[in-house]
């Protein structure tokens, strides 16, 4: 799929979609679009993607992707969800963008009640803000963790992982919508 600003990684979306139980029954709401990895990504499997972004030229680059993977249950919104989020009772809200928890009072408003909120942030100072944010708003069961993959080097001589891969590429904090 063709890149715009930086994306969610599969070893991240998978870790996602696991932890929100995303079925085809499931309803997301996902911000922002960026290259639409996730959004896509969520889309193939969920049964409808409400996917939003204050910036049209990555939205063009998500749709050029929707195109690539044929992929038809998704809206794309060229708006900012710090502002309006338009749907209600969805099970999925996922917040990736700088300054995200400033969208938390509208996901909470978005989710149904057991809705999963995922915000994915790059810094840790940026979980302590989204985390203590969660707390106001008293979401429920908040979980922040970092998935670690290591590739393995195999060869005949040894199996051991490799000294090169992805590092760190973002954490993600998880959190339910109370009553
Ligand atoms: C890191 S990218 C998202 C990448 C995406 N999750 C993916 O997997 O391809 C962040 C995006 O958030 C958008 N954005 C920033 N603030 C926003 C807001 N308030 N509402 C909607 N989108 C926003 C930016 O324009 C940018 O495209």
């Amino acid at each position: 799929m063709k890149r715009g600003p930086q994306v969610i990684l599969p070893k991240d979306i998978g870790l996602i979609m696991a932890y929100a139980g995303i079925s085809k029954e499931s309803v997301c709401v996902d911000a922002g679009t960026g290259s639409g990895w996730l959004a896509l990504s969520l889309a193939r499997v969920a049964k409808h993607v409400y996917s939003y972004d204050i910036r049209e030229e990555f939205i063009r680059i998500a749709e050029a992707n929707r195109e690539l993977l044929d992929v038809d249950n998704i809206t794309f919104k060229n708006k900012d969800v710090t502002k309006k989020i338009d749907e209600k009772e969805v099970d999925l809200v996922t917040l990736d963008f700088q300054n995200s928890d400033k969208a938390l009072p509208n996901a909470k408003r978005a989710l149904k009640k057991g809705g999963v909120v995922l915000g994915y942030l790059p810094n840790t100072e940026q979980v302590r803000i989204f985390v203590m944010k969660l707390n106001k708003l008293k979401f429920t069961d908040v979980h922040a963790v970092e998935m670690i993959l290591r590739d393995l080097l195999v060869r005949e001589e040894g199996v051991r992982p490799s000294t090169k891969g992805v590092w760190h590429t973002g954490y993600l904090v998880f959190a339910k919508r109370g009553a």
